[in-house]
């Protein structure tokens, strides 16, 4: 995510009892970044009240953002996970693996585990790397004057909104989706994990969510009816026989659904807000460029820096105490993901953005049992991202302002105006 300088000046103008995080055009046009380093430090358990009566209390600090989603005694998933839903619980308590506690949510992700890590990915990566390459090919097009030479003035490439698809090569691979179904897929996406950004909003941002979840579910109902005595080894097929076939078809739908959104949702922000981050600071992508071994160390700090899972939210089922005070039995606790990223208890200089950082202990993808489902396919598609674009850009340059999505559950970028020069390699320039 870009980002203002946090400077003393600024925060020190920021009231923590004035501020609004429910309000997703803030954290378009705020500056949430100076907002969180105010309430760690000065109201690290925040209570906002909302017009209509609703409240939630925030957390920022790195150590309350573990205990209180790694804690699923005394904060349940089973009320909701995402802000949006404040008040109104979760049809799919129980069902969803995100919005499921222990024990029923071990029985559900145990079977999952085994296909999203180790070596069932290794058969994937080819096509991550086929997408990613047919991707910085259409940017570095952009560079090809018409009588074949490179000229430096090229087109300007949308990178955040071209990353889009990139999850899809393995998220759409491992659910055996059809291609041709994809762009609808990554529209519904957006348009269920951000329906009040103008990009994706159709009227306003109840119809829009109504829109996508119609679609989404109608979808993978439809799959599912397909699916039915045809055999496979992709994640749909084993939602539908995992234990013995005791899900319902309800259920299997509500967790592709999960699926799908939490692949979508995510990895292109990181990839997007990652290059933005270099853009900024060209010593950092050249340090990388002459050491590749810190490819690794890119990936984790670009994933602590952009932290596209912005907030999740659990219900206390006690009073627990957390730094600050007490959150009552029964009240809702977001945790500020990109803020407990920015801690300075835990990450020294926070707001340098350093491939080198040592220790890197993020928790973009989250803490305890609901750790990311996905993180392995993430850091391995983020992986191959940046070794493409090690061997065959030379540089972004911004070709324009970044845009931010307006959402307070997703941190990102709609919009990435670039302009990609290609690497001349030795072989090349002969
Ligand atoms: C940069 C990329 C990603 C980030 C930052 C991210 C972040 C997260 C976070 C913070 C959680 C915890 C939610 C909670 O505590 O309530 C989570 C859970 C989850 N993610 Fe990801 N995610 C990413 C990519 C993916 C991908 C690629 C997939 C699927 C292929 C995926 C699927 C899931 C699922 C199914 C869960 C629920 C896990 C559970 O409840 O046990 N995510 N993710």
């Amino acid at each position: 995510m870009r980002l203002t300088e946090v400077t003393p000046e600024r925060l020190a103008g920021v009231d923590p009892s004035q501020v609004d995080l429910f309000d997703p055009e803030f954290h378009a046009g705020g500056d949430p970044h100076t907002v969180w380093a105010a309430m760690r430090e000065r109201a690290p358990l925040h209570l906002s009240r909302l017009p209509d009566g609703r409240s939630f209390h925030s957390v920022t600090r790195y150590h309350d953002a573990c205990q209180v989603l790694g804690n699923h005694r005394e904060f349940t998933s089973e009320r909701g996970s995402l802000l949006n839903q404040l008040g109104h619980g979760d049809a799919a308590a129980g069902k969803m693996l995100v919005a499921t506690d222990p024990p029923r949510h071990s029985e559900l992700r145990r079977p999952l585990n085994r296909m999203f890590t180790g070596r069932g990915l290794a058969r994937s990566e080819h096509r991550i790397r086929a997408a990613v390459r047919a991707l910085l090919a259409r940017a570095l097009d952009g560079e090809r004057a018409p009588d074949g030479e490179r000229s430096l003035d090229g087109e300007p490439f949308d990178l955040a909104r071209e990353a889009t698809m990139l999850p899809m090569a393995i998220a759409g691979a491992l659910m055996d989706l059809p291609e041709p179904d994809w762009a609808d897929l990554v529209q519904w996406t957006g348009m269920a994990a951000a329906p009040q950004d103008p990009v994706f909003m159709i009227r306003n941002s109840h119809a829009t969510l109504a829109i996508a979840h119609h679609r989404l579910f109608e979808y993978f109902e439809q799959q599912y009816e397909a699916r039915k005595g045809t055999e496979g080894d992709d994640a749909f097929r084993l939602l539908m026989t995992m234990r013995d076939g005791e899900l319902t078809r309800e259920e299997v739908v509500v967790n592709c659904y999960s699926l799908l959104l939490g692949a979508n949702a995510t990895t292109p922000h990181t990839v997007a807000g990652t290059v933005l981050a270099l853009i900024e600071r060209p010593e950092q992508f050249r340090a990388v460029r002459e050491n590749p071994d810190l490819i690794p160390g890119l990936v984790e700090e670009g994933l602590r820096w952009t932290s596209p899972a912005s907030s999740f939210l659990r219900y206390a089922t006690e009073d627990v105490e957390l730094s600050g005070g007490t959150v009552p039995k029964g009240g809702a606790v977001a945790v500020w993901v990109g803020s407990a990223n920015r801690d300075a208890d835990v990450f020294p200089d926070p707001y340098r953005f350093d491939v080198t950082r040592q220790e890197n202990r993020h928790i973009a993808f989250g803490y305890g049992a609901h750790y990311c489902l996905g993180a392995t396919v993430a850091r391995l598609t983020l992986r191959i991202f940046f070794e493409e674009v090690l061997d065959t850009v030379e540089e972004f340059t911004l070709a324009g302002e970044p845009r931010h999505l307006t959402s307070n559950f997703v941190a990102g970028l709609t919009g990435l105006p670039v302009l990609a020069r290609a690497r001349r390699t030795a072989e090349a320039t002969a």
